[in-house]
């Protein structure tokens, strides 16, 4: 596979370092297939428990590929499925952590929204720089940058194209934690390590549940959300998490 993305498995967790740094990390056709590819094939892995997308101390990524967009026209990004190429990273079950340093703007920002949360250093800046280029945010950015920090926020970031800092990110329930630039990445490994040691079973229906909260009502929801608690019950690792507690023992989850 391209070197665009680095992939390194630490234990039950991998590490995916998208790495273009010449362009910043500039999502271009290659790295992106490169990523879908890695995720595809993790999200089969049994072993591995979390992913983890980061970049570099600059950039997570700068956005789409601008030089490589520029001169194509409406049926060449039609016909290309430009956005195809994303379905890898919804469709995975196992959680996907964003560790964000430096630059995440356009397609940068959207593909860290992708991810089930992000982590961002104190120099990371966030934006939807698209309508600088004549365009709009083509990867999500409209919907789920509304749906993370608010109508308010999202449309003075997607009209005025401006950079957030991660304070404000945070503030405003973009990022989950910040840490110090030289930390991050170590912070957000322990943070895989940990969710990966749970028991997959429990991990999946967590993640499901709270995705499905952003697709239906209330009531929907909760329903959805009993329906995959009674079966946690059948699992031997509900058991052993219960039984763990009781016996004051760290838990050994049979189905990490
Ligand atoms: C292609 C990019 C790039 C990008 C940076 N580079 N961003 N190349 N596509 N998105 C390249 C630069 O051309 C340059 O290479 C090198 O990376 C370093 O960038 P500089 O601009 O010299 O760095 P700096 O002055 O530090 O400025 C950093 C920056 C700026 C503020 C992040 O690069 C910038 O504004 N980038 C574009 C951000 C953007 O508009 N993103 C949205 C893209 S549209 P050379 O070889 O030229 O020196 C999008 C749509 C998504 O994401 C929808 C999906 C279809």
């Amino acid at each position: 596979m391209s070197d665009t993305v680095l992939l390194e498995r630490r234990d039950r967790v991998a590490l995916l370092t998208l790495n273009r740094p010449e362009a910043l990390n500039a999502l271009n056709t290659e790295l992106l297939t490169t990523l879908s590819a890695h995720v595809a094939e993790l999200a089969e892995d049994q072993e591995i428990g979390c992913i983890v997308i980061t970049g570099s101390q600059k950039a997570f990524a700068a956005g789409a590929d601008i030089k490589e967009m520029r001169d194509k026209g409406y049926i060449e990004m039609l016909m290309s499925d430009f956005f195809g190429r994303y379905g890898a990273i919804s469709a995975c079950r196992t959680p996907i952590l964003a560790a964000v340093s430096g630059y995440a703007l356009g397609g940068g920002c959207e593909l860290a929204m992708m991810c089930d949360a992000i982590y961002a250093s104190d120099t990371a800046k966030f934006g939807q720089p698209e309508i600088r280029l004549g365009v709009i945010p083509g990867m999500g950015g409209s919907q789920r940058l509304t749906r993370a920090v608010g109508k308010a926020k999202a449309m003075d970031m997607i009209l005025t194209g401006r950079m957030m800092d991660a304070e404000e990110a945070e503030r405003c329930e973009l990022v989950a934690r910040i840490f110090p630039a030289d930390t991050l990445l170590d912070e957000v490994m322990k943070i895989a390590e940990t969710i990966a040691g749970y028991s997959r079973p429990s991990v999946f229906a967590a993640k499901e549940a709270v995705n499905r909260s952003f697709e239906v009502s209330l009531s929907e929801g909760l329903h959805y959300e009993h329906r995959v608690f009674y079966p946690l019950f059948a699992t031997e690792d509900q058991k052993e998490g219960m039984t763990a507690f009781v016996e004051k023992r760290k838990p050994d989850f049979r189905h990490r």
